[in-house]
Formats: structure tokens, sequence, C-alpha cells
């Protein structure tokens, strides 16, 4: 029999690591697990204020890399400790970033994925900045590519379990969208 649970979630959550530069080239990078995809070319993101809020209003450009499994620990590390506090916070999980050749913004070296977005909108509701931006580009390292295309069985992202309050890896894949239902056709 169910059971009425208390409070309410939705799975699976994203684990983005959200990269920019402030007015000065400085790059930061923060873990967001309260965003996700509009339509095809858009997403949003719900920020409460931090320096890469201060830094999205400021510049207007990001990039989001996909948390993966082998970096699951500066992932979650750049999601605790905010650059206000701790200026080197990405020297010290080991991330370093290159500028993107499209966007003013870093692309995260050591993960494998980036999107480069830009924002179009940033709207005030429930307490929380929602970003909404455009997705103009993407990176990915040759490594993770299977036929030109991003190969998540390489990349191994992982998502974020806020029942438990942890990470999980994405898991196999199980069969086609729009196809492994044609069996009931
Ligand atoms: C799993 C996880 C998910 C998070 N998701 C969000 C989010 O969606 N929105 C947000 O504003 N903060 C989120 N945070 C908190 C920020 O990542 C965190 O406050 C970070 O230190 C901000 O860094 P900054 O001040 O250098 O920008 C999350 C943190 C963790 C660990």
């Amino acid at each position: 029999m169910k059971q009425s649970i208390e409070k309410g979630f939705i799975t699976p959550q994203p684990v983005f690591i959200i990269a920019t530069y402030d007015e000065n080239g400085e790059a930061d990078a923060m873990n967001a697990a309260w965003a996700g995809q509009i339509g095809g070319n858009h997403l949003s993101i719900s920020l409460s204020p931090h320096k890469t809020t201060e830094n999205l209003k400021a510049i207007g450009e990001f990039t989001v890399s996909f948390a993966t499994a082998e970096q699951v620990a500066a992932c979650d590390y750049v999601g605790i400790v905010s650059k206000n506090k701790v200026p080197d916070k990405l020297e010290k999980c080991g991330f370093t970033v290159t500028k993107s050749d499209k966007i003013n913004a870093p692309v995260i070296d050591q993960l494998p994925v980036a999107i480069e977005c830009k924002v179009i909108e940033l709207q005030e509701e429930f307490n929380e900045t929602r970003v909404v931006a455009e997705i103009v580009g993407m990176k990915a390292d040759e490594e993770v590519l299977t036929d030109g295309k991003v190969d998540l069985s390489k990349v191994r992202p992982i998502m974020f379990d806020s029942s438990l309050l942890c990470y999980r890896e994405i898991g196999d894949n199980l069969g086609g969208a729009w196809d492994a239902g044609k069996k009931f056709m």
C-alpha cells in the first residue's frame, strides 16, 4: 500500500557545475541540482545568492559541465564552499579552466562535457533567481565521443538524489527512446 510522504521531490535531478568569470576575469564554479532543460535550446537554473549568481548577473554568460563519477568529490566541494570565502576554491579541488572560444566563460578542463550558455532572462520568484539561458554551443573531449556523439557511458555523469542526499551514477542503456514501446504496437 502506498504511504503519504511528508515532502515531494522529483528525480532524476542533474548535477550541473556552473562556471563563470567575474568582472575581473576570475573563474568560479558551483554545483546546481535545481535545473533542467526547456525545449531543445534553453535551460533554467534556480539560484540563491552566491558569487556565481553575481557573476551571472554581471557577465551574462556561463558554462554548464556535467558532473562525473570520476570527479564526484571536486563537484561536491564546489557546492559546499563559496569563492567569496575561499578565493582559490577551484585550485583546492584540482579544477583548472580554459576560456571558451564562443563566450566569456570558463570551461572546466577536468569535466569532459560542457554546454555554453547565454543568459536571456532573470526571473525573481520564490526567493530565488531563476536564470533562463540559451544553449549556444557544446564542448566535449574526444575520449567521450562515439561516432561523433557524446557517449554517456564514457562520460559517466552523476545525478543528485534529493531523497537520501547523495550522488548516484546514471546507469545502463535500457532500450531505445521512441522505440522500446513499439513492442506493444
Ligand atoms: C548537491 C548540491 C546542489 C546544489 N544545488 C544548488 C542549486 O540548484 N541552486 C543554488 O543556488 N545552489 C545550489 N547549491 C549550493 C551552491 O553550489 C553553493 O552554495 C556554492 O558554494 C556556491 O558557490 P559560489 O558562492 O562560489 O558561487 C548546491 C549545492 C550542492 C552540494
